[in-house]
């Protein structure tokens, strides 16, 4: 499908999208309650030991991955809403609205806690990627995420903090991570202070390639570089993750509309959310459209 065909899909079906009963009947399966961070079982409390060690490569190294722990029931259920949304013509983001993505996120809560501490906060900063198994597939080009100054406290933990999340997996064949660790980035701590400052100091052997399993978290802070590698025709399956930016409670809320973890966050919240989100992280794709004022439009309403 033409770019230009896929842009008349997406404003055809784009109404749609504003109503709770669509999303209901597009995955009837899938919840859309009001306590989407609620779990029927909780993940057992990891070891403190594990969460000293996610402190100590944070601290070290700027990001760590946790062990693969979403089931693969719940992976299935990502993959097939994340699918729906985008065969429905609609921005992959959407399937925000569904509670199982929270619920996701509720599995890591100790990892969230042991970097963020208490309270912290879910930032309506979202994403969805869906890199195709082709030689067109490929991640966002090297940067360090860099949207806010110093945004790290006095024991070197992130106070906003990237999540990203697979629900397939991540492979140097499909697109994974790569990373520059922090301490391999002879920029990183000027990057800290001006978010200006590029990484073209590192040492090609530095290069840290992230293959990962589906069903884990990966985090990181606001200066990491960073980027998603090209896929491959020969990749088996597409790469699917999803991303959001958690905030510390013990800062001023980085953006309008954060939200506590748990917190009660119905559908029109969510929207609004995604509808932030969508404004924010894709603008520049869909800026220059000649209908683009009618997405807008549909974002402005949704927006709280
Ligand atoms: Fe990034």
């Amino acid at each position: 499908m033409s770019m230009q065909a896929k842009w008349e899909r997406l404003l055809s079906q784009l109404p749609r999208a504003g109503s709770l009963e669509f999303w209901r009947e597009l995955n009837p399966d899938l919840s859309i309650s009001d306590h989407p961070f609620q779990v029927p079982r909780p993940t057992p409390q990891p070891a403190s030991a594990l969460l000293d060690s996610y402190r100590e490569r944070m601290e070290e190294e700027a990001y760590f991955q946790t062990e693969p722990i979403l089931p693969p029931d719940m992976l299935a259920s990502m993959r097939k809403a994340i699918e729906s949304v985008k065969e429905a013509g609609l921005p992959a983001m959407f399937a925000f609205v569904y509670d199982i993505f929270y619920q996701g996120l509720t599995h890591f809560d100790a990892a969230f806690t042991a970097v963020l501490g208490e309270n912290y906060r879910l930032v309506p900063n979202f994403a969805v990627y869906y890199i195709e198994p082709s030689d067109q597939g490929k991640g966002f080009a090297p940067h360090r995420d860099a949207e806010y100054l110093n945004a790290l406290d006095e024991q070197g933990m992130p106070t906003v903090m990237t999540v990203w999340i697979t629900v397939t997996e991540a492979s140097p064949l499909n697109s994974c991570l790569y990373i520059v660790p922090k301490n391999r980035d002879p920029q990183y701590a000027d990057s800290v202070k001006d978010l200006s400052v590029t990484a073209d100091a590192f040492a090609w052997e530095d290069v840290r390639a992230l293959p990962t399993p589906p069903g884990v978290m990966s985090c990181w802070s606001q200066y990491l570089f960073h980027w998603g590698s090209r896929a491959s025709r020969r990749a088996q399956d597409p790469r699917i993750t999803y991303a959001v930016y958690l905030q510390s409670g013990k800062v001023e809320p980085v953006a309008e509309q954060t939200v506590a973890v748990p917190a009660a966050l119905g559908f029109t919240e969510r929207l609004s959310m995604i509808c932030r989100s969508l404004r924010h992280n894709n603008y520049a794709t869909f800026a220059g459209w000649e209908r683009s004022e009618e997405l807008l439009a549909f974002l402005d309403r949704h927006t709280l």
